[in-house]
């Protein structure tokens, strides 16, 4: 796994992330923001943000 990254820009703040992978994402002032690199969900998670906000790199 490389590094993830979530694109404050296109992030909308609805949470999807943080839902489908808590131990990868945490909401901050209405933005996720990465909790932990090590994440297994983090896949997931990007895929289930509906902006394609999360990358992985
Ligand atoms: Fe933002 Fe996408 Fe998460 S819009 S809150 S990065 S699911």
């Amino acid at each position: 796994m490389g590094k993830i990254y979530v694109d404050k820009e296109k992030c909308i703040g609805c949470c999807a992330c943080e839902a489908t992978c808590p131990e990868g994402f945490k909401m901050v002032d209405g933005k996720a923001e990465v909790k932990s690199q090590k994440a297994k969900c983090a896949k997931e998670a990007a895929d289930a943000c509906p902006t394609q906000a999360i990358s992985l790199k």
